[in-house]
């Protein structure tokens, strides 16, 4: 395969798998062509986002335009690993988290999330009003970033780089939802017993980073259960909680949660089961993984990275 169609088969994979649905992403996709099209100065257009619904992911560098065979595949790639890379022999380097332009654009894929919060109840009006504050608050954040480190070490080391974030978590999130919805699942602690054989969960108990309840106790019932924090940029607005309770959420499954996120939950009274943080990412980067490894490429894995294999 090249770097181009590697990349052209993320994109399709995470589209499929899109709580918005196919036509949900083409939607997304016409929004931002009427944006360009409205503009006057066009130059300061990145034209890429008239193709890509995902710009928190990209192909960086190309060094060798070759047969990919052999690939190195990271959580966060930074320049150690793309030295590692090199002394590796290995035909292009994998990224989970976004770098350079893809980490400026990380943003631009939250807008998601207002439509995952409309799947599961939240009235789009106020996922939207919510969710505005957040997308500003993150796009100023990751402003003052040195984006290009890992990308400028892969041009020195003439090494081909690319990352894959939410198609890779809109893979996971769809995984979790199809393991848990319509499973009439009682208490927190047969919700925590389900995730714990998912593998990638399995493997991160191991390192005492398993599956954890962070609000609410085991005997507790879960209520509705929403994957409202698996996929689409990182973790939403914490105002958001008491507006899901009141659409009727009980519990909410999330890679990560941040203290401030904490306790507006508790306030709210929504239990929060914490799958896990790499290994979530792990586990949608391996169900993508598994269609380059049909295709005879091998995997080689790196910074956080456990790959567990479905094809077989
Ligand atoms: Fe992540």
């Amino acid at each position: 395969m090249t770097i181009k169609e590697i990349y052209n088969l993320a994109l399709q994979m995470g589209i499929k798998s899109d709580f918005r649905g196919e036509e949900g992403v083409k939607r997304f996709l016409d929004s931002k062509r009427k944006q360009y099209e409205k503009m006057t100065d066009k130059e300061e257009f990145d034209k890429e986002a008239l193709e890509n619904p995902y710009l928190d992911s990209g192909i960086h560098n190309i060094s060798n335009d070759k047969d990919i065979k052999r690939v190195l595949v990271g959580i966060d790639i930074e320049p150690a690993e793309v030295l590692m890379a090199k002394e590796l022999n290995v035909d292009l380097i994998i990224a989970h988290h976004p770098i350079g332009k893809s980490l400026a654009h990380l943003a631009d894929v939250m807008s998601l999330q207002c439509d995952v919060l409309n799947y599961y109840g939240v009235p789009i009006n106020i996922a939207e009003g919510l969710m505005r504050e957040k997308v500003e608050e993150v796009s100023r954040g990751v402003n003052a970033k040195n984006h290009n480190r890992t990308i400028d070490s892969a041009k020195l080391m003439g090494q081909n780089l690319m990352n894959i974030h939410t198609p890779c978590d809109n893979l996971a999130a769809k995984f979790l939802k199809d393991l848990i919805e319509n499973k009439n699942i009682e208490t927190l602690g047969d919700l925590i017993d389900i995730l714990k054989q998912v593998p990638e969960y399995k493997q991160a108990m191991k390192i005492g980073a398993g599956p954890k309840l962070f609000v609410g106790s085991p005997e507790n019932r879960c209520g509705k259960i929403a994957l409202t924090e698996i996929t689409g940029g990182t973790e939403g607005s914490p105002k958001l909680y008491e507006k899901m309770a009141n659409a009727g959420i009980g519990t909410i499954v999330g890679m990560h949660v941040s203290e401030e996120h904490k306790k507006q939950a508790e306030e709210s009274n929504l239990n929060v089961v914490i799958a896990g943080h790499i290994s979530s990412d792990s586990l949608g980067v391996n169900i993508f993984l598994d269609e380059l490894e049909k295709r005879d490429i091998e995997i080689i894995s790196c910074s956080g990275f456990t790959r567990i294999s479905r094809t077989g």
